[in-house]
Parts: structure tokens; sequence; C-alpha cells
């Protein structure tokens, strides 16, 4: 409005120039050097050992769950599946078809169902009831209420897994907080909960973290897919590790998934000296103070909450608005982590105006500087920490070179854009090529294929169980 344009005018370029070198010099402690991101990421390669470790696992920060995952898909799975989605930004059932003859896997049917902030945060029997209920009624709509399938579960939260269908919830990460479950088989409270709702059946069931479904899902496709990688909500990777370094799983042959938990990364203050205050200010006002968080320095969750924070010290420091901090800027949460890809691709006068605050063409410049350098930072981090998986593997076999794929998936992935990334990796692992296949739906479609899988080879394994070892394809 006309107010804006008076207050651009009384800038003179000179002070813009100088706004800019301020708002430069406050965003330092969120560059990192190359050499930085490469002792992060021996950091954690460090970190993983530890959580590999039959006697080292308990202390550890990254947890590296088996989780009994021993095969990637070979192309001769088949059948309909349930699929249950908890984790991500929503919660939905899906009704998924594998074909075997066409190599596909097809979402037939699919439904999203909120969780209201209470249930998110009340007890674990409301919220299983919940889930029970959304699936009765998905059935019913679908008529597949007298049929029995079999059902994955992703449930995107750190698991100790016992066995593919017996998965106890180690913590809840994220916005959730249900009393009584934490140290609980979730496998249970759902099947209990299923048998509260009395008018249908689900059949055996497999426990899936939303890293080990996108990898799954993208392994149908591409059989050299080992590493499944999330930016969205939260952040988190799976991959291909030798059995005989999972020290807590009897057997030695092949190779099993194993669910890293790379949010908890630094839950022992080993990121300390590259957490900054904002950082620190995010964990503290948040409903898990101290876990995750390398989580916390990442993911979508949290990215719009640091940008947040950023602008309203400039602001009070008199580097941007005028000094003028709205009502609207102050309130926790009130800076959306889409806006920041919305702010990267140039749109974003509305977004200001919405919250309240009026602007100079400086201050339009610092804003997308803020941004830039908080998402440049989180994609940064998360190549700091995909490198290491990497490489890890590719010492695992002993390989001067590796070749792998990895299927991501995640908001915060696939809103910004991914070159930073890539070419980071690039930097930080330069012994590995990457591909990178982009997730359709792997919480989903994963999930059943995770199921399937789990049926192919239960079914041969009872026939001939010394064969086992030798059905993993990698
Ligand atoms: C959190 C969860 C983890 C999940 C990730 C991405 O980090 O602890 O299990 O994979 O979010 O959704």
């Amino acid at each position: 409005g006309p107010c804006v344009k008076a207050h651009l005018k009384t800038i003179p370029p000179l002070c813009a120039r100088v706004l800019l070198l301020c708002v430069k010099r406050f965003l330092e402690p969120f560059r990192l050097s190359q050499k930085t991101l490469q002792d992060i990421s021996s950091r954690l390669t460090q970190d993983m050992i530890k959580g590999l470790g039959r006697h080292s696992h308990h202390k550890a920060p990254v947890k590296m769950l088996p989780t009994f995952v021993r095969a990637t898909p070979d192309g001769t799975e088949k059948g309909d599946f349930l699929a249950l989605d908890l984790g991500g930004t929503n919660f939905r059932v899906l009704h998924v078809r594998v074909n075997e003859d066409e190599k596909s896997v097809l979402k037939m049917d699919s439904e999203i169902c909120a969780i209201p902030q209470e249930i998110m945060t009340g007890t674990g029997e409301q919220l299983f009831d919940h889930i029970a209920a959304c699936l009765g009624t998905f059935l019913e709509k679908q008529g597949l209420k007298e049929q029995v399938l079999p059902l994955g579960f992703t449930f995107s939260f750190p698991c100790e897994q016992k066995e593919i269908d017996k998965s106890i919830l180690i913590r809840w990460t994220k916005g959730f907080n249900c009393s009584g479950v934490e140290g609980r088989d979730v496998v249970q409270l759902l099947k209990e909960a299923v048998r509260r709702q009395g008018d249908y059946e689900i059949g055996t069931v497999a426990m899936v973290n939303d890293t080990v479904g996108t990898m799954m899902s993208c392994g149908y496709r591409d059989q050299s897919c080992e590493i499944g990688m999330i930016i969205g909500t939260g952040t988190n990777a799976c991959y291909m590790e030798e059995m005989c370094n999972v020290k807590r799983v009897e057997g030695e042959g092949g190779r099993m998934c194993i669910n890293t938990e790379w949010g908890g990364f630094g839950d022992d203050g080993s990121l300390r000296d590259i957490q900054t205050q904002f950082d620190l200010e995010v964990d503290r006002s948040s409903i898990n103070p101290g876990v995750h968080i390398f989580e916390k320095m990442i993911s979508g969750m949290y990215l719009g909450e640091i940008v947040r924070l950023l602008l309203v010290k400039m602001t009070e420091d008199k580097i941007l608005f005028s000094g003028k901090v709205s009502e609207k800027l102050r309130t926790s949460g009130a800076f959306l982590t889409k806006f920041i890809s919305e702010i990267e691709h140039g749109s974003f006068q509305r977004i200001l105006s919405d919250l309240g605050l009026q602007w100079s063409t400086a201050d339009l410049r610092a804003v997308h500087l803020i941004c830039d350098t908080v998402s440049s930072r989180s994609a940064q981090l998360c190549a700091a920490a995909l490198a290491a998986v990497a490489n890890r593997i590719r010492t695992n076999r002993g390989l001067d070179h590796l070749d792998t794929t990895v299927g991501v998936d995640g908001t915060v992935f696939k809103k910004h854009p991914t070159a930073e990334l890539r070419s980071m990796v690039h930097k930080l692992a330069p012994k590995c090529t990457l591909k990178f296949i982009v997730s359709e739906d792997g919480s989903g479609k994963g999930a059943a294929m995770v199921t399937a899988v789990a049926q192919r080879i239960a079914s041969v394994s009872c026939l001939i169980k010394p064969h086992y070892a030798t059905l993993f394809k990698h």
C-alpha cells in the first residue's frame, strides 16, 4: 500500500547495504564450512558404530534399530494389502495392490483421517481407538469389511523391533505425546483396538518405519535402492547393513535394514558447537526438550520456527522492519515451514502482511537471505549425514567405489531445491555415486511392500530354513 511505498523512500541505499551486512553477520553461525560438515559426518559415523554395538547401544544417541526387513523386493511379490501411515503430516489408511505381472504397486484407494490435537497428546487408548475406527470406516466404504487382509503399519517413530510384527515404542517424537504407549508393543495396541471395534478383522501385521517404506517402495522399481531417507516433518534414514555388524540380532549371513534414527544425533551434546541460540530456543520450547537435536535443525516441524525466532530477534535489534515486531510474529508457530520455500520462490509480500509486518525492499532481501540460509543449512546437514551412511555401505563391502540408489520422501525434500544437497554429498562422499528416486507414497505403498516381502520370505523359510540366508538380494 501507499504507506509501504512512503516507508521505502525513507531508506537510503547505503543504509540498506549496512542493513544487509548486519543480517549476514547475524546469520554467520548458520553457515557451516565444508570442513565442519566433514567433521559432522565423521561424528555420525562414530555414533552409528556406537548404536550398532552390543554393549554401547543403550547409551547411543543414534539408535541404529534393526527392522527385521532382511530383503528388498525381488519382483515376485503380489496380493492385496492394507496400509496405515502414522507419523507424517497426516494419518492415512490405504488399500494397496501389488501386481506381479505388471511389476506395479497400485494405490487402490486411500483416505486421510485427521488426528485432532487432543488425541495427539491424549491417551494411547484414545489414539489407537481413533485409528481403528478410521480403518473400520474405510473398510466399510470400500466394501472390504468381510475380507481379512494383511496390514503394513507405517509407524514413523523410534521403535525397538523384536520381530517384524513386534515393535516397542522407545519414545514419541515430532508432535505426538500419547500416554501409556512408550515401552509398549504397538502391534498389540493396534490389534486390541481393532478387537474393541468388534466388526472387522485384520491379517498379519508388519511394522514399518517410513524410511523403510520409502526404500522398499523404490526398491520394486530399482532393485539397487538400499537407502531410504525422509526430510519431512521429521528427518531420518535407513540402509542395508551387513548382518554380521548387527550385534543385537542373531545370525551372521546376509543383510538387514537398519533404521538409523539419525534425528537423535546430538542428543548427547555432540552437536553443541554448531547449535545456534535459535536452535537451543527451538529445543527448549518443544514438547520434548533434549530429544532429536539433529532433527530440530533440519526438518519441517522446526525450520519455520527457527526463521521466526531469527526474525523476532533481528527486529528487536532494530535491523529489520524498523524495529517493529508484530503481535503475530511473536506467536510461536506463526511462521510456517512452507513459507520458507514460498519465499525462496519469490512471492512473499502476502506472507509478511499476513504476519502484520511492514517492510522495505531491504527487509525483503533480508528475509529472503534468512530463509535461504536456514534451508541451505538443513540441506547441508542432511548431506553430511547421508554421506556417512553411503560411506558406511561402501566400506562395509570393501569397495573403492559405491553406486547406489536413495529413495527419498518428505515435503522439505520435495519443496526445496535439491542441488545443494546432492553436490554436498558428492563433496563429502566422493567415492559414492548416489542416484535419488523420489518415492511416490513410500509410507503407504512401501508398507504393503514390506508386508509382501515378509510373506514371501515366510512362505519359503518355513519350507527350507537354511536357504533363508541366500534370499537376500544384495
Ligand atoms: C522422526 C522419527 C522417525 C521418522 C522420522 C521421519 O525422526 O523418530 O522414526 O522416520 O521422524 O518421519
